[in-house]
């Protein structure tokens, strides 16, 4: 057996650099904190090669006197905490005296500073761990961090990295994630020699349009709500204005960006009644709280926050969001109307239907796109007889066959028992899932290409995601092309989805690549990502459906595996049997 030995500093900080600082992003990430720390009021960022040839950041904050310049390079040394007192209510972004030297560690870095006081400025440089002595240098107060060819010396690290365009947009995502929470703050971010953003110091709800876009400040409300000693502010966006994906979410715990399932929890509570479950609402949300009262200290990259009432918080969030959405329905002003009452109350009769030929003829179209030629052809003949049949026996489909359409959503139906009520879209994103699960398992979603690719503009990480994982979405069915860093094609959608909105579906197909990464997605979490799919090809409410589509969807049903319940855990189909119509009728007493 080898000897056990101490690692030697250089290989420490090298392994600590793989959880703190795992792209360039996070490196970015570090420094502008760094910079907020130190109480700056302008900090700029240049960038080239997606940050991973250069990453500088320079601040106007306090700077680093000279004979503290090494100290700031070394392991677990830091100005802002001192005792286990402070780790306990921490008011700064940093805390473990890590990132700097982690970052030293695996790149070529030269730090510059000067105090307000002082002559002039100080740097010192670190290539690969050794730290060369400090030497004069010429800089404004503050101080610049320049990291030059971030993972030089850990290839396996540089293996991981992505296209320039991929690094990039998650620099962008961090940059703004940093923006956001610090309006008092100017920032500007160049990469490869080009502006990229320029924010001057404005209100809060300026700085969320000038990074978000003034389409989601304009259909936005404000929250602004207290309770003891907690603050919640922000804009939320209108129900209407949700989109297919979770990329405009964005909460922030005493200015840190955090990814935290108790907020996240009670925002989705808060939406629940009045949005779709395939939408996600776009917020941008402050939580102020005493530090004593949140851990900072439970994640590597200082993402994740643990509350100490987290039950409160909760409570507090949900209500207060709740509350604000509620008024922007019931005012309204903005014109969003609770699902139930826009659903109208049509009831459609089979009976109707029948007496009209041509009605017939062109569901019967709609149908054959929906469900094929055969069966469209064998129903719409026999759609009337089979109506009688039911009538007498009943037996031959166990969910009967279809009498009328209510209020576009159920479909009503009769078998031996009594009353068959389907939910018409749940029914069929069950159909369309277990069709893409039974194609997936055998080896590849089928693709049908586009005649004409339908193009949208989309963020730069989305089409980062499309570029890399081009064969990933191959066999989910897609081919989706990179026509600029912000424009996207699709090119092929599968073959069960082929009458979705296909720019809607891809956005939500890579929102999932990205949040999950590709190997995930197509494993651990497969289903999740089929249900989104399906979710997009399935009938909506209010299509009005005949007779003979309704009886193939009923069929189709049968056929499939799990129709009895959507893919979200709701049941498709219920039955009232004709004792229980009796019973309210009171019959037979
Ligand atoms: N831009 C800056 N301006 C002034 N001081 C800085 C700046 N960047 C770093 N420092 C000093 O260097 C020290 C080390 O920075 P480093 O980021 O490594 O650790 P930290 O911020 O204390 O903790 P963490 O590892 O959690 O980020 C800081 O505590 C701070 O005193
Ligand atoms: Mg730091």
């Amino acid at each position: 057996m080898t000897a056990i030995r101490v690692l030697p500093d250089l290989l420490i900080n090298q392994i600590a650099a793989g959880e703190v600082v795992e792209r360039p992003a996070a490196a970015l990430k570090e420094l502008l904190e760094n910079s907020l720390d130190a109480g700056a009021r302008d900090i700029s960022v240049q960038l080239a090669s997606g940050g991973t040839k250069l990453l500088k950041v320079s601040d106007d904050g306090d700077g680093i006197g000279k004979d503290d310049l090494p100290l700031a390079l070394a392991r677990h040394a830091t100005s802002k905490i001192a005792t286990l007192e402070d780790l306990e209510r921490i008011a700064s972004l940093g805390f473990r005296g890590e990132a700097l030297a982690s970052i030293a560690a695996v790149s070529d870095l030269t730090l510059t500073s000067r105090r307000r006081d002082a002559k002039h400025a100080w740097s010192i440089s670190a290539e690969g761990g050794t730290v060369s002595d400090p030497r004069p240098a010429a800089h404004d107060p503050g101080t610049s961090v320049e990291v030059h060819e971030l993972y030089f010396n850990t290839p396996a690290r540089r293996k991981f990295l992505k296209s320039e365009a991929t690094e990039y947009a998650h620099c962008d995502e961090v940059f703004k994630r940093i923006a956001l929470a610090r309006p008092d703050v100017a920032f500007r971010l160049q990469h490869n020699g080009r502006a990229q953003w320029h924010v001057k110091v404005q209100p809060p709800d300026q700085r969320i349009s000038a990074l978000l876009g003034d389409e989601f400040s304009a259909t936005a409300l404000a929250v602004d709500a207290h309770s003891t000693g907690l603050r919640l502010t922000g804009l939320v966006g209108l129900p209407a204005a949700a989109r297919g994906a979770r990329d405009a979410q964005y909460c922030f715990v005493n200015g840190r960006f955090v990814r935290d399932k108790v907020l996240a929890h009670a925002l989705r509570q808060a939406y629940q009644d009045v949005l779709h479950h395939d939408r996600h609402p776009a917020f941008v949300l402050f939580v102020e709280l005493d530090p004593a009262r949140v851990d900072v200290n439970v994640h590597p990259a200082k993402s994740e926050v643990r509350f100490r009432d987290s039950q409160a918080l909760h409570q507090f969030v949900f209500h207060v969001v709740s509350r604000v959405l509620a008024g922007s329905v019931a005012g309204g002003a903005t014109g969003t109307v609770p699902a139930a009452a826009a659903r109208p109350a049509a009831v459609s009769y089979a009976a109707t239907q029948y007496r009209m030929p041509l009605g017939v003829a062109q569901s019967a179209a709609v149908y054959e796109t929906l469900f094929g030629r055969e069966r469209a052809a064998l129903d719409a003949a026999t759609g009337a007889e089979m109506s009688a049949l039911a009538e007498t026996s009943g037996e031959i489909h166990p969910l009967g066959y279809a009498l009328a359409q209510l209020a576009g959503i159920y479909i009503l139906a009769q078998n031996a028992h009594g009353l068959v009520i389907v939910d018409m879209h749940a029914a069929h994103e069950r159909i369309v899932y277990e069709k893409l699960k039974t194609q997936l398992d055998a080896d590849r979603i089928a693709m049908q290409p586009l005649l004409i690719p339908v193009v949208f503009n989309a963020e730069r990480l989305d089409v980062a995601t499309a570029e890399d994982h081009a064969e990933a979405l191959a066999s989910i069915g897609f081919e989706i092309a990179a026509l600029s860093p912000t424009a996207l094609a699709v090119r092929g959608v599968p073959v069960a989805l082929k009458d979705a909105d296909a720019g809607a579906l891809a956005r939500d197909v890579l929102a999932e690549i990205r949040e999950f990464g590709a190997s995930r997605v197509l494993t651990e979490h497969q289903n999740a990502l089929l249900s989104t799919m399906a979710c997009h090809a399935a009938v909506r409410a209010n299509r009005a459906l005949s007779v003979p589509e309704m009886n193939a969807l009923l069929r189709e049903m049968e056929a499939t595996e799990r129709s009895g319940q959507c893919n979200h855990g709701r049941p498709t189909w219920h039955q009232i049997s004709v004792a229980e119509l009796d019973k309210l009728f009171m019959r037979g007493r």
